[in-house]
């Protein structure tokens, strides 16, 4: 199965088994927008969860905040959003279909880099066991050719998004030979920026409406509140503000299902630091952002940074943690350093001193500030995608069961009877009862076991616990892991124990070892 055949699979399985629908489907849908539902939103929470505790209940300096969707207009033009927010578009003639230019080079560029990983294939079947890949990605005619082709435009990219400059950028789309997928053709238009952020009226016309926009980022939301956080809390530096909320942005490239959507979440935390220390403090969070993912377990072969050519108006330094989709490494988190532009510019167009009194240094300054910004929807994605898997067994049936490490599973346990009469229905409710306070837990009665067990598997349910007649007898249940598929038999009271061991949260965060 291709990579593009198993991302297909994996989009028809969240909405057939009540993950992902999309929006408004009766009436076809809205581009970029999803629904979650009811086991989505069970990940969804059970990803916040384990984003918030590890931020504000692992650190003692961080606090949290839920700060509203609509804010002044003052403060997006302070935080440079009105008039650097922009995306760099470009239109086919043709098929009259609208892309970002960026977008198109970098496709262009993991091209070469796949014409490569292509190259080295072709030589280590021809060389066998007497290949040595370093030596011929150094040698090779046909790779240091299309790396110097590479290399070159990739310098001129660089340049041409820092310096704006929109008619380089269509010249790299023309020198590259980019076509249109649909048209084929490479007759462009001419590049133009697009602002990404939604506006609204605020009030009624008649009043004199004020147009508000929705949030394009929740950070700002974190940075017009530093004061109050500060002082009411008495925080000291260096200390950190979390937030997770939606944010808006209008994408005209939406594209791989939930990866890039227009209304999706964002969990972010600004990190306040003295001035000169912050390079530190972006080093330290990208290790500790690195293990948070790794502690999840999916191969840490699937992760590596990808530092900024391109650097954001406000930041001095920026990385983005990538994992390995199915269609290839993309960004999942963005590690900032944002040094004191955004307080500084709320300084200068709110009026307010936004400075904090260091008792250390005995001056003031505003802040510097280091933020780690992961998109919730594109972890849930990175999370799917990992855990998918289409297993033959050795009965020669197939299954197919999500792999979503026990603590973030929608549900943790369902419990069956094995025949709907005899009084085994009536213990499985007080099993039930029992562990419902702690855990989610589905009941099935439906169908054979099997199936049921099948059923489990592909919305990633840890552990089934069948009640059958022994139970009666001795008061032991028969649980089935999910991965293993190994059963076991073990007394009622011994249940709670037990999937307490595996599903709590406490067993991921010790997992994370930055
Ligand atoms: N405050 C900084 C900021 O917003 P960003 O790199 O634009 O930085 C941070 O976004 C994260 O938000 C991304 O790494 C991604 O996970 C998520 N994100 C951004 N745009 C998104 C979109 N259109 N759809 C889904 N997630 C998105």
């Amino acid at each position: 199965m291709t990579q593009e055949e198993l991302f297909k699979k994996l989009i028809a399985h969240c909405k057939e088994y009540g993950f992902i629908f999309p929006s408004s489907e009766i009436y076809d849908g809205l581009g970029a927008v999803y629904d979650y539902g009811q086991n989505g939103v069970e990940l969804k929470n059970n990803i916040k969860r384990y984003w918030w505790d590890s931020m504000v209940k692992l650190n003692d300096n961080i606090v949290g905040i839920d700060a509203a969707i609509f804010m002044h207009p003052k403060t997006w033009e302070a935080s440079g959003h009105v008039g650097a927010f922009n995306d760099p578009l470009i239109d086919n003639k043709d098929s009259k279909k609208r892309y970002r230019a960026d977008v198109l080079v970098e496709d262009w560029m993991a091209k070469q880099e796949e014409k490569i990983a292509k190259e080295v294939e072709k030589a280590r079947k021809r060389f066998k066991e007497n290949f040595n890949e370093e030596q011929y990605l150094a040698t090779s005619p046909r790779v240091l050719e299309i790396k110097s082709k590479m290399d070159a435009i990739h310098t001129r990219f660089t340049e041409a998004l820092n310096s704006n400059d929109l008619a380089e950028l269509r010249q790299i789309i023309l020198d590259c030979e980019i076509v249109c997928p649909i048209s084929g053709t490479r007759n462009w238009t001419d590049v133009r920026q697009f602002n990404l952020m939604f506006s609204t009226q605020m009030g009624s016309t008649a009043d004199g409406a004020n147009t508000v926009y929705l949030r394009p980022e929740t950070a700002q939301g974190i940075f017009v509140n530093y004061l109050n956080v500060q002082k009411t809390g008495r925080m000291k530096l260096p200390f950190g503000i979390a937030q997770i909320g939606k944010a808006f942005r209008n994408e005209i490239v939406a594209r791989q299902f939930i990866f890039r959507m227009r209304e999706f979440e964002q969990m972010e935390m600004q990190f306040f630091v003295q001035p000169g220390t912050e390079m530190e403090w972006w080093s330290k969070w990208k290790d500790t952002r690195m293990a948070w993912h790794r502690a999840l377990g999916f191969g840490d072969e699937n992760y590596r940074f990808h530092d900024h050519d391109k650097l954001a108006h406000y930041a001095n330094a920026a990385t983005d943690v990538e994992f390995n989709f199915p269609f290839g490494f993309k960004e999942v988190e963005g590690i900032h350093s944002r040094t004191d532009f955004d307080l500084g510019r709320h300084q200068e167009y709110s009026g307010k001193k936004i400075q904090y009194f260091d008792p250390e240094r005995g001056e003031s300054y505003v802040p510097y500030v280091v933020e780690t910004s992961i998109g919730v929807d594109r972890m849930f994605l990175q999370i799917m995608s990992a855990a998918y898997t289409e297993e033959k067994l050795d009965n020669g049936e197939e299954r197919v069961v999500l792999r979503i490490p026990a603590a973030l599973a929608p549900t943790k346990v369902a419990v069956m009877p094995l025949v709907k009469k005899d009084g085994l229905p009536e213990v499985a409710r007080q099993i039930i009862d029992e562990l419902k306070y702690d855990y989610n837990i589905a009941y099935d009665e439906k169908d054979s076991i099997g199936k049921r067990y099948r059923r489990q598997d592909a919305i990633g349910t840890p552990f089934c616990v069948t009640v059958d007649h022994q139970t009666l007898e001795d008061g032991t249940v028969t649980v089935r892991h999910r991965d293993t598929m190994l059963q076991e038999r073990i007394k009622i009271e011994a249940l709670r124990a037990m999937v307490d061991n595996e599903v709590s949260f406490r067993e991921l965060f010790k997992k994370i070892k930055a």
